[in-house]
């Protein structure tokens, strides 16, 4: 059985916690898209990591990791990640792969990626890393992919500083090469789980283009970046927080108002810790959206919703989610393409009672406070989307699984 997990936001939901816990179960762990920008937090006891490139799986000694045929990857970030795991006593050897297929981050695009953004009348905000320039060179034809390591004649072709910059990496990178599609003809039996990054509101096609990144960040990534056709995928869970941020710029229609919710918005930042893994930003904070996470559910098929960071919302009073926009004098319960409908979009909130009282020991659905169980089946019942896991922390074991997805 094969099942992916996404984020169903702008990212940062908490896949990378959500994917270590699922991965327990699996055999095999594909991260499908993206690359550096992404920075997935595990934290298990006292020790945290942040992995960036490398599948959230890795922490388990025996399962196999694989970098899937639409990442794209910055050699020096990966090794820096090999590196950091095995200073931590992760033994990586042997289970880490990269499809051929996916395409490699140089540092001219990093460089234009910081240029161009800058440039930008409006900047989208990006991570630095490289990312659109890699996407956009591999759409024009003119990327290298992990199998041209191999093909003398394209070597040949490349400019001075790129071949120089890869020398180094050639054979650890060629070592770690495999054809996905082979490779997973021979592990029939083994589920695999697909790691999502960034999240639907950031996929290039999905999301608030063109405020979004550059890769497919949506479930049917999974198939393409995964070399396995839609059918293979047994189901879609997406991950979403109980609130809502964003890194960088773009619409937000239910992000706080600096100005009459500061407080709110500063609660939530320090409490649920809303500071980028990989550059450090304080997110943008707001209500939960539902208008933008019901659009999450029927663009990805998302069988069922894990719900996390409920735990960030333990002290108060009121809490409110976003449940339509009003845009000029209409009011809309669609997610709009129009980034200018968007940016006018105000947030049309309904209110819960808060149930005062720490969720962090809660292990099972039953134990949440009946006020907690009201907001969860109130989005359940606006999404048409059950809610199978909610996690109340950020550890591994600060997890409540109502039904398993691994069972069918
Ligand atoms: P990802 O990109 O989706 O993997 O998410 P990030 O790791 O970028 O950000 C999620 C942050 O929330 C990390 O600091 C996690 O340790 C933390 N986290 C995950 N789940 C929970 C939760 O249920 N409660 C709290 N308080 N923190 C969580
Ligand atoms: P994970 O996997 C949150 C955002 C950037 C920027 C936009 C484009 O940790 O959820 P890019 O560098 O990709 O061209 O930037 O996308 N972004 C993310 N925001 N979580 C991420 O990944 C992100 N990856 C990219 O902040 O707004
Ligand atoms: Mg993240």
């Amino acid at each position: 059985m094969n099942v992916v997990v996404i984020g169903a936001q702008w990212g940062d939901e908490g896949k990378g916690k959500m994917v270590d816990y699922l991965a327990r179960e699996a055999q095999i762990i594909i991260r499908y898209s993206g690359g550096a920008n992404a920075g997935h937090t595990i934290v298990i006891g006292t020790e945290q990591y942040a992995l960036h490139l490398i599948p959230s799986g890795i922490l388990y000694p025996d399962k196999i990791v694989i970098l899937g045929a639409g990442m794209v990857i910055d050699p020096t970030a990966l090794f820096a990640e090999l590196e950091m795991l095995k200073s931590r006593g992760i033994d990586t050897s042997g289970r880490v792969f990269i499809s051929d297929r996916a395409h490699l981050v140089l540092p001219r695009y990093i460089e234009i990626d910081k240029q161009r953004d800058k440039a930008r009348k409006k900047p989208i905000g990006t991570t630095g890393r490289g990312i659109g320039i890699t996407y956009a060179m591999k759409a024009e034809r003119d990327g290298i992919r992990i199998a041209d390591l191999d093909w003398k004649e394209k070597m040949d072709e490349l400019e001075e500083e790129d071949r120089k910059f890869l020398a180094p990496y050639v054979d650890a990178l060629k070592a770690m090469a495999i054809d996905l599609p082979s490779f997973l003809a021979s592990h029939k039996n083994a589920q695999i789980l697909f790691e999502g990054a960034q999240g639907t509101l950031l996929d290039l096609d999905l999301g608030t283009y063109p405020y979004v990144s550059s890769g497919m960040s949506c479930a049917a990534g999974a198939a393409i970046g995964g070399c396995v056709g839609p059918r293979a995928l047994d189901k879609v869970l997406g991950v979403f927080k109980a609130y809502s941020t964003r890194v960088g710029n773009g619409p937000f229609p239910s992000e706080f108002d600096p100005q009459s919710e500061g407080e709110l918005e500063r609660f939530v930042r320090e409490t649920g810790r809303e500071y980028g893994v990989t550059t450090g930003r304080p997110r943008r904070c707001g209500y939960l959206d539902l208008v933008a996470l019901r659009y999450a559910c029927r663009t990805n098929s998302i069988d069922s919703l894990i719900m996390t960071h409920l735990d960030v919302y333990d002290t108060m009073e009121e809490i409110k989610a976003c449940v339509a926009y009003r845009i000029g004098e209409k009011v809309v319960e669609d997610f709009p393409a129009s980034i200018e409908a968007l940016s006018m979009a105000k947030p049309i909130l309904r209110s819960f009672p808060g149930w005062k009282k720490s969720l962090k020991s809660v292990r099972t659905y039953r134990e949440l406070p009946a006020q907690a169980r009201e907001y969860i089946e109130f989005i359940e019942r606006y999404c048409e989307t059950p809610v199978s896991i909610v996690s109340v922390g950020y550890e591994r074991e600060e997890t409540i699984i109502r039904t398993s997805p691994w069972t069918k």
